[in-house]
């Protein structure tokens, strides 16, 4: 639940924002709202405290508060063109390291791509958690009860592929829970699909940049990644995607089809439909990560590319760690015509998920409060972006450029000419704030000036501390 001055804060922000209310303009006086609102007077103060805060507002002496002036944003990334050819991946310690980092609280986290885990939906899984334990002691005398020292052999928990493959439904997906097998994670979920469409030696086509848990998944698993020109706004470019399919032998292609990392590119329907009949076309497998896809700032999410297919070629991956909480490590797959390939290779490489996490995940998901939940997520990502790009026109030099994702939490930002990632990596850490550096999401040593930034834990007063800095940081590096 918001407190009362977020409220008051949510109210005339969102008016702001949605341009109802313009740069100049008077915001209602602190007695109006709170009469407007059935709020105090000191809780309307504190709300507009925080609009001050987060640079919506500023007030005036003897006259009010005002609607502040809005910077124009900096231009988005260009289409990038990656070097094309198949290349061993080589990666590893430096994501490690920021794993490791972002487990340190005196650092500001802006790293890792990790969602913010204080929504009023945590605690609703700590109280389901505490019913499950109290039912295992009765578990033993009643049959009717799952019991969580039982193997949760794949496919996995009936009920919780039950409600994936109703949820499924939103992304345009039709599939019967049967078709859907449980992972830990939608990394598991990335790796038994790479696995189950590949042989060691192998081509995978990527869009560039990428998210370095894929690209270290082809690594370990012995595959050479392509790396594909892919556009901020649209994601990977099919010209160049077919030009490579014509000119490399290409066995899977990897898509993160809606709010893709680091880039936040959602790829059109019409290129999806487009996508789906190519690779089809051509025998590529496709691999669709659809991770960040319920994290929109629209009304809808949008479809999967999965959506558009009509044999069976496309392996849906998911998980609930971006959108609830990745500590669950409750993901899946919808692997068309691998399914029984992908449930045997689920045996091997982890026998099962852990019982208890998916009982508590399917009584969660049955408690019927995700979409909500889903609503406060998408707003409140949807405001960090809105005050982060606000930050980083006031404190970044001029020259950078910066995506303006329409869901998830991450932003890609290409760092004045002559700042170098690594540097900026290393400076920003001995003053306790980690970034990723662009060199983490490309296997050819692209995007060395380029930092990816998650706006989505991190406090309003840690992020403006963080922009200050980091913008200080370039202009000394330049
Ligand atoms: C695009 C993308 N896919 C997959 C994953 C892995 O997700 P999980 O934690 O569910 O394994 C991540 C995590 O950062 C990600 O960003």
């Amino acid at each position: 639940m918001l407190k009362r001055y977020e409220q008051v804060a949510d109210y005339i922000g969102d008016q702001i924002l949605s341009g109802l209310l313009k740069a100049g303009e008077r915001v209602l006086s602190v007695r109006q709202c709170a009469s407007e609102l059935g709020m105090s007077i000191s809780t309307v103060i504190r709300g507009y405290e925080l609009l001050q805060d987060r640079m919506l507002i500023e007030s005036r002496p003897q006259s009010g508060f005002y609607v502040r002036q809005q910077l124009n944003l900096p231009q988005k990334p260009e289409t990038t063109s990656p070097e094309q050819r198949p290349v061993e991946v080589n990666m590893g310690k430096l994501a490690v390291q920021i794993l490791q980092d972002s487990r340190d609280r005196k650092i500001i986290q802006l790293a890792a791509a990790l969602p913010k885990i204080d929504f009023p939906a945590i605690a609703q899984l700590n109280r389901i958690t505490a019913q499950v334990a109290r039912e295992q002691s009765r578990a033993n005398q009643i049959i009717s009860i799952d019991n969580v020292a039982d193997y949760e052999s794949p496919p996995g928990n009936k009920a919780l592929r039950r409600k994936i493959a109703q949820r499924l439904l939103n992304a345009g997906v039709s599939v019967h829970p049967d078709e859907i097998v449980i992972t830990l994670g939608c990394q598991e979920a990335l790796v038994l699909s790479l696995n189950a469409v590949t042989k060691p030696g192998d081509t995978v086509a990527v869009e560039s940049p990428n998210y370095y848990g894929m690209l270290q998944a082809i690594e370990t698993l012995g595959l050479k990644a392509l790396e594909i020109p892919t556009d901020a706004e649209t994601g990977i470019s099919l010209n160049a995607l077919s030009l490579a399919l014509r000119e490399w032998p290409v066995t899977a292609c990897v898509l993160a089809t809606n709010y893709s990392n680091p880039l936040g590119s959602c790829i059109p329907d019409d290129c999806k439909i487009k996508l789906a009949n190519m690779l089809e076309k051509a025998g590529v497998a496709l691999i669709e990560d659809d991770i960040n896809a319920e994290l929109t700032y629209e009304s809808h999410r949008p479809k999967a590319i999965k959506s558009y297919d009509q044999t069976g070629n496309i392996l849906l991956c998911s998980s609930l760690s971006k959108t609830l909480s990745p500590g669950l490590r409750i993901g899946w797959v919808v692997p068309g015509r691998w399914l029984e390939k992908v449930q045997h290779l689920k045996l091997c490489n982890s026998g099962a998920n852990a019982t208890i996490t998916t009982l508590i995940t399917a009584r969660y998901l049955e408690s019927g409060t995700y979409e909500r939940h889903l609503k406060q997520v998408r707003k409140h990502y949807k405001q960090q972006r809105d005050y982060v790009l606000q930050l980083i026109s006031r404190h970044f030099p001029s020259d950078i450029r910066v995506t303006h994702p329409q869901g998830g939490f991450i932003l890609w930002i290409r760092l004045p000419k002559g700042v170098d990632s690594m540097d900026l990596y290393e400076r920003a850490m001995t003053e306790n704030i980690a970034i990723a550096p662009g060199c983490l999401f490309s296997v050819t040593q692209q995007y060395t000036n380029f930092i990816r930034i998650n706006y989505g834990q991190e406090s309003p007063q840690n992020l403006e501390k963080a922009a200050i800095l980091l913008g200080r940081l370039m202009r000394e590096l330049m």
